[in-house]
């Protein structure tokens, strides 16, 4: 049985990405902080079967690499699948980030997932995959994005010198970026009217997206079907990221100027609550 190290399983997009794993029956090492949390999930997963533990650990401390990777390895003897996922979100812009904040969300998402892929590549056998979990704001400029940005600008960086370096050795490293997801990290900021439009009313897709988009997309790199891909970095965003989809004030605009039937298709446009016009 394949066994994967998820940090930030418990929850959000982790847990989503072990509850997957588990399903493809891939055993799961599960870490992050909280032991509460830790431990709900492994209920949750081992009541369903899985072969699952968990290790409660700061991914940022200088331990945790060597004491994640043993760990996983004294447990089910193997590690073949790294995923670096634990994350924080609400970032400001670079003139309001100090130092300490500055060096945290470097520490916890651009240290730690090097010295947890370099710890890894030790345990690895003859077939791996890394996944680093990055963001949207890594491909392109994002309003508050400072540090955070910074950080997953480089976990990308990284993942490609990896596929480059260890590629030829049978590691294949990718990444996921994924556009807005609700997850504990961002329910306080999708409350926000303004926020919620910025990523709904701009994106091709009619729904927001979910941390099981995610959690599919992190295994399909993880697994022997995506056997041909090394060093790319996948946006899960609904095309948020890879098109200038009008939002519905400036498409109105453009059909007063166009045709009052103007849609992107030339098909009538699709019933969404989220997009229906609003009376002027
Ligand atoms: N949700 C989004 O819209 C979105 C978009 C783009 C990228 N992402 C990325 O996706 C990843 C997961 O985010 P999420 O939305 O699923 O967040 P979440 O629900 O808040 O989950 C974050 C997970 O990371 C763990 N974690 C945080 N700090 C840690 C630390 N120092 N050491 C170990 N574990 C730690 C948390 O557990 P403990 O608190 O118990 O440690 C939790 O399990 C992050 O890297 C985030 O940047 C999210």
């Amino acid at each position: 049985m394949r066994v994967a190290l998820i940090t930030g399983a418990s929850s959000g997009i982790g847990l989503a990405t072990a509850r997957a794993f588990v399903e493809a029956g891939i055993a799961v090492v599960g870490v992050a902080r909280d032991p509460g949390k830790l431990a709900a999930m492994e209920g949750e997963l081992a009541g369903r079967g899985a072969e699952v533990a968990s290790i409660a650990l700061d991914v940022a401390a200088d331990d945790a690499p060597a004491r994640a990777v043993g760990f996983a390895l004294e447990r089910f003897g193997r590690l073949d699948h790294l995923v670096n996922n634990a994350g924080i979100g609400s970032p400001r812009p670079v003139h309001e980030t100090d130092d300490e904040t500055l060096d945290y969300f470097l520490g916890l998402m651009l240290r730690a997932p090097f010295r947890l892929c370099r710890e890894a590549l030790k345990a690895f056998g003859d077939e791996a995959t890394i996944v680093n979990v990055s963001s949207t704001y890594s491909l392109l400029g994002g309003l508050r994005g400072g540090a955070y940005s910074a950080a997953k600008g480089g976990l990308n960086a990284l993942t490609l010198h990896l596929a480059a370096q260890y590629g030829s050795s049978g590691v294949r490293s990718n990444a996921v970026a994924p556009g807005v997801i609700p997850t504990p990290m961002t329910f306080h900021r999708l409350e926000d009217e303004g926020f919620r439009r910025m990523n709904l009313d701009m994106t091709p897709a009619t729904r927001m997206g979910t941390v099981e988009d995610v959690a599919q997309a992190i295994l399909f790199l993880s697994s022997p079907a995506s056997g041909f891909i090394n060093g790319q970095v996948l946006a899960v965003d609904g095309g948020w990221s890879t098109t200038k989809f009008l939002s519905e004030d400036a498409l109105k605009a453009e059909r007063r100027m166009v045709d009052p039937g103007f849609t992107h298709s030339g098909k009538p446009p699709r019933p969404s609550a989220a997009r229906a016009p609003k009376e002027t």
